[in-house]
């Protein structure tokens, strides 16, 4: 048990950034919040909460405590090449850089020191939960939570399941053998007794599962209770071939909705083209979307319209979905989302200003394409994102979406002490603070300009986690 007295920073459902400065956090010996009180009653709490003047941690100038990050959607395998092939759309890209990489992870070892540096990359820059895909292979699958659960980061891990490849046909499973290995690699997991790593059924994407896949996949999330991920309406040429494989399906979505994979432990990476209608059902399921901008931006799928989403009562993280996204960073995620969010309110703006109707129609053919489909609504206002709101979906938003709210995401009493340690003034560091920067300039300027030289400690269940142990 320890307590922290300085500023802390954080999401709460009524305020997408509160800032409460001078106040005392007690965590517990289970790691857990105990209380989080203003210290101008200091000696008062001391005698409530039982501890003394020694067992006070001050944080240091400037210094602040902002919950840890949640990555709703990463691919710990492809790590391996993030930063580079970025030059195809979705589905070039996975036949010539993603399934070619992932075949390599049989291969226990080779795996074991990619997906080392990948836990050890993300906690480092600040995510305290990660949700990730592994590929088709069970044993390293499972190495994989190993080596977050000894790192001690929160983690949902996925064994992947694909019994169609028309790309890479020998990265692939039979239908059999993905189903008894994502009984054997659920069952194996449960017997290792992990507290905060837990399995996810892991379905790819409609694209590469059977319709039998798909629903023996849900029957098998029901009778474990488990999380379900996944990829929806991410890119165009995705978007066409479900269309011709499940052509008894109303949309996208239904095909998850009909299969039982949309429940309110599912999280569905992109929906960039979701349409209203499918997001009604997402609201409905309580399934939630993980927004992974640098990945729509960099493979040119699309965007997410976030606003529209929210609107919806939709269930909203981010993710860095590494390596479609180049950036293992959620202060990138968080960055990217800001940017997308802007670039829509660019092109609201100027439908308003100018008639641009032959700007968006082929040849200046209007009737192909009128205007008033082509282009929002002019009467309509459109608000981009405040990095307030960016912030909350970054922290409290992606817990939610994961459906562990009930259990980090913020600094709500009762909650494990799942947080970052945020030093903005570190020697030859990427931010200057100055004279008259508020509190408030100085965590924006974190979430704009910092990076891991400014996370100085990490806590998972009040555990410190960061600085890393040598490799
Ligand atoms: N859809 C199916 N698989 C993938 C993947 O690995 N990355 C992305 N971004 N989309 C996918
Ligand atoms: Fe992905």
């Amino acid at each position: 048990a320890y307590c922290i007295k300085g500023t802390f920073v954080h999401a709460t459902d009524s305020s997408p950034i509160e800032i409460l400065q001078n106040h005392i956090m007690g965590v517990n010996s289970k790691g857990k919040i105990e209380f989080l009180e203003h210290a101008r009653e200091q000696l008062k709490l001391a005698k409530k909460w039982r501890f003394s003047e020694s067992d006070i941690r001050e944080l240091g100038s400037h210094e602040f405590c902002m919950p840890g990050m949640v990555d709703t959607h990463i691919h710990a395998p492809q790590y391996s090449f993030s930063g580079t092939a970025l030059d195809l759309p979705l589905l070039e890209w996975l036949d010539k850089y993603t399934f070619p990489t992932e075949k390599k992870y049989k291969e226990v070892d080779f795996a074991k020191n990619i997906y080392t540096s990948i836990v050890r990359r993300t906690l480092r820059n600040g995510t305290t939960t990660a949700c990730y895909f592994a590929t088709i292979y069970t044993d390293s699958s499972l190495l994989l939570a190993e080596i977050a659960h000894n790192y001690g980061q929160r983690a949902f891990v996925g064994k992947v399941c694909m019994d169609i490849n028309n790309f890479v046909p020998n990265y692939k499973e039979t239908t059999d053998e993905s189903i008894a290995e994502t009984e054997r690699f659920v069952k194996t997991f449960l017997e290792r007794k992990y507290c905060r790593v837990k399995p996810i059924i892991t379905p790819r994407f409609a694209v590469s599962c059977s319709e039998k896949l798909l629903q023996e996949l849900g029957e098998l999330a029901i009778i474990h209770g488990t999380h379900i991920q996944s990829h929806i309406s991410e890119a165009d040429g995705e978007i066409n071939l479900v269309k011709t494989l499940f052509p008894n399906y109303k949309n996208y979505t239904d095909v998850y909705d009909k299969n039982k994979l949309l429940t309110d432990k599912t999280v569905m990476a992109h929906g960039c083209y979701l349409s209203d209608e499918e997001l009604a059902i997402f609201r409905e399921r309580g399934a939630a979307i993980s927004h992974c901008p640098n990945s729509n931006i960099s493979l040119c799928s699309g965007h997410l319209d976030v606003r529209k989403v929210l609107e919806h009562k939709v269930k909203l993280g981010l993710g860095t979905d590494v390596a479609g996204g180049y950036s293992p960073s959620m202060l990138d995620a968080f960055r990217r989302t800001m940017d997308m969010s802007k670039v829509l309110y660019i092109q609201h703006e100027l439908g308003q200003k100018i008639d641009c109707s032959s700007l968006y129609s082929p040849r200046g053919n209007q009737q192909t394409m009128p205007a008033s489909k082509a282009l929002p609504n002019k009467k309509e206002k459109y608000t981009a994102l405040t990095y307030k709101e960016a912030f909350r979906l970054a922290t409290l938003g992606g817990s939610q979406a994961l459906n562990i709210d009930d259990v980090t995401g913020n600094f709500q009493v009762g909650k494990e002490f799942d947080a970052i340690l945020v030093s903005p003034c570190v020697p030859d560091g990427p931010l200057d603070v100055f004279a008259d920067d508020t509190v408030e300039d100085i965590v924006q300027k974190f979430l704009y300009l910092g990076d891991d030289r400014n996370i100085k400690e990490v806590y998972v269940a009040g555990k410190q986690v960061v600085p890393l142990p040598n490799a």
